[in-house]
């Protein structure tokens, strides 16, 4: 039988990954997968969690099953940590994922139970595995306006515009904060027409929110998510702990669904409980408990806030960093967009050509669309790659 298997494309960001470890030269700068690395090119182990889990492996004495949906403990400390009071507890129904990618997946596989006909809307451009989910299921796909190449800001009358066309029961897949790939954002007054809008076509946002705490804290990079769960009738929540936990291979996530006033909650949480019992049974739980164990236990909170700040500001530094380098190079603002983008990764609008030339030039790697992961600089690499940029043209 596997002779009738289809080669399947490749993931560009894994990909990458994969050529930069091949790549022998030394002074490589990898700026691909969004992953965050601290000045010595470590992605460290955050204190919390190193110390959450030697209180786990202290007090836990048993391995057993959790529930389908996981820790009921766990889906409270997050539904606390994204919407913080924003919904009735009663309207939520919530399942532990294999990661945020798991949430996304599960997302879509209850809006096609629930609503097989409904076209999912993207933000072109997206994460790639975003439609490559929506197009392995088999739904229906389509795009809306997001990034203006000139200004490398949100193209906010495209996007209104595009998502005029939506029609009511159709669901638009939204980035909670820190958009991926292009690090631009919408503004809160423009959060609040995109809202208003949605809600007059009659669509279901499903918001993504994988980097709560990379933008600019963990209150107001849920701002946003909060206000879409308060004013939506129903609403899908996919929320990742892979990098403000930075618990990547934990594979820890949460898929929250808000229904309309509690009625259909039980329902929904049956048909999440049904999907993981299809798709992998129990979700994971030992990042789950980690998660858990800093939620509820004030010091470890506090001091996972602390270091949560500290990669913050460490990403914030290095953006106005490569924006003064290239400010200078250029003798004008035209990249000053880095500094005003949030989260790990800024679209710099190099074409594949000078992605590729300063990949074999100056061994620095992006991903071809030039999304750049700012997590991946340090003091030293910012100037090299100013000046990558600068003389292959952008
Ligand atoms: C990324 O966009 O680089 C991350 O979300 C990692 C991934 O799985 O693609």
């Amino acid at each position: 039988m596997f002779e009738h298997l289809k080669p399947q494309a490749a993931d560009k960001i894994l990909m990458l990954m994969q050529t930069f470890r091949e790549d022998p030269r030394p002074a490589k700068i990898d700026l691909g997968v969004g992953v965050y690395k601290d000045p010595t090119g470590l992605t460290p182990v955050m204190r919390a969690v190193k110390a959450a889990e030697k209180q786990i492996w202290e007090t836990q004495n048993t391995k057993t099953y959790t529930g389908l949906a996981g820790d009921p403990a766990y889906a409270d400390a997050m539904i606390d940590l994204v919407l913080g009071g924003a919904v009735a507890r009663e309207r939520i129904a919530a399942v532990a994922t294999p990661g945020g990618t798991g949430a996304i997946r599960q997302a879509l596989e209850l809006i096609r139970l629930a609503a097989p006909q409904a076209t999912v809307w993207l933000s072109n451009p997206t994460w790639p595995n975003h439609p490559s989910i929506i197009r392995y299921l088999g739904m229906r796909m389509a795009e809306y306006r997001y990034f203006d190449e000139a200004t490398r800001g949100v193209d906010f009358a495209g996007l209104m515009s595009d998502l005029a066309n939506v029609a009511a029961g159709d669901v638009v897949l939204l980035h909670g904060c820190c958009h991926n790939p292009t690090g631009a954002n919408l503004t809160a007054d423009q959060w609040s027409e995109v809202m208003a809008l949605l809600k007059a076509r009659g669509a279901v946002p499903l918001v993504d929110i994988a980097y709560q705490g990379f933008g600019d804290g963990l209150a107001a990079d849920a701002e946003a998510t909060r206000m879409i769960a308060a004013a939506a009738g129903e609403c899908l929540i996919a929320a990742s702990c892979s990098k403000n936990f930075g618990i990547y291979r934990e594979r820890t996530g949460l898929l929250m669904a808000v229904t309309r006033d509690g009625s259909e909650t039980a329902l929904a949480q049956a048909n999440l409980a049904f999907l993981n019992r299809q798709n992998y049974s129990f979700p994971p739980d030992h990042g789950a408990r980690i998660v858990t164990t800093i939620l509820t236990d004030p010091a470890l909170r506090a001091d996972w806030e602390a270091e949560l700040d500290e990669v913050r500001a460490t990403m914030l530094g290095l953006r106005r960093h490569l924006a003064d380098e290239l400010r200078r190079l250029t003798n004008s603002d035209r990249f000053d967009f880095i500094a005003h983008h949030r989260g790990m990764f800024s679209r710099i609008g190099a074409s594949p050509e000078q992605v590729e030339q300063m990949r074999a030039e100056f061994g620095i790697y992006m991903v071809s669309d030039s999304r750049m992961n700012i997590a991946g600089l340090n003091a030293d690499s910012v100037p090299i790659l100013a000046r990558a940029i600068t003389s292959v043209g952008v």
